[in-house]
């Protein structure tokens, strides 16, 4: 048995010159808990050549769908920003991952802090009803240089609260915060100062980081994942993982396509 399945291409969409999101057929046998990954990839030169990717749809969803970055001269995304309907990808069959609810420990607020294409896991997350019946609120928080970058996950935040089936289920639970380093915007600066000002916090009306209610997932830029990892830490947040579920866990998968 091979290790990953065909599937295809039903549908692309190019956000930025370097941000682009596609949706494919999902084999019936694929199963994965919301904010997980997978290897996914396409065939080149006869062989797979894959990366990590997390799913941004949610595993009740029909279609597969992915956030992905475009790097001119990356082995994989050169050739995968130019693939359209109706081609072929190449997608694992078995999804694993850090970024799954059961890592956490009992909390009342659950903060999802991401850079870039860092927002895919909390894209399939953020659909999950499971997570609005754990928690009285969830906070996605979302970092980039350019406004343009946060198109995705505005379209997705959007989408949820005005849809007829999650919109009442997100109301007044789920606070999303973009926030932009590069021009100027509504809310400005990186996730880390954000967090350690409080002022990503105040911006929105909830009250300060506080151990005993928060519980948080990391994905995005490894110097973001770091940083982050040390301030929480240094608050006496410990990280969770399969083994032990902790207050926070991090999705150290990804590395540079
Ligand atoms: P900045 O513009 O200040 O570098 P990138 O495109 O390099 O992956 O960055 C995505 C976003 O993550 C940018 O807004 C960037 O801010 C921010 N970022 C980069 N490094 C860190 C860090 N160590 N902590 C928090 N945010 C970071």
């Amino acid at each position: 048995m091979s290790a990953f399945q065909r599937e295809t291409v039903l549908s692309v969409r190019h956000w930025t010159d370097s941000l682009f999101s596609f949706t494919a057929t999902r084999s019936p046998g694929f199963r994965f808990q919301n904010g997980q990954f997978v290897m996914m990839g396409l065939e080149v030169e006869g062989r797979p050549l894959l990366r990590a990717y997390s799913m941004a749809s949610a595993n009740h969803e029909e279609a597969l769908e992915f956030f992905s970055i475009k790097v001119a001269d990356g082995p994989l995304t050169s050739k995968l920003q130019k693939i359209r309907e109706g081609d072929t990808i190449l997608v694992g069959q078995k999804a694993t991952g850090t970024l799954i609810a059961g890592n956490l420990l009992p909390g009342k607020r659950l903060l999802l802090l991401s850079t870039g294409t860092g927002l895919a896991p909390f894209a399939s997350l953020i659909k999950d009803p499971e997570i609005y019946e754990t928690y009285e609120t969830v906070v996605l928080a979302h970092g980039c240089r350019q406004i343009s970058e946060l198109a995705y996950g505005e379209k997705l935040v959007e989408g949820l609260r005005a849809d007829e089936f999650f919109g009442p289920m997100v109301d007044g639970k789920l606070v999303y915060y973009p926030t932009v380093t590069r021009e100027p915007f509504r809310n400005r600066g990186r996730i880390t100062d954000l967090i350690s000002s409080a002022q990503l916090f105040n911006d929105v009306g909830l009250p300060p980081l506080d151990i005993e209610t928060d519980r948080i997932m990391l994905c995005g830029s490894p110097a973001m994942l770091a940083d982050l990892h040390d301030m929480f830490s240094e608050r006496g947040f410990v990280e969770g993982s399969h083994s032990k579920p902790g207050h926070f866990v991090i999705e150290k998968a990804f590395v540079e396509r």
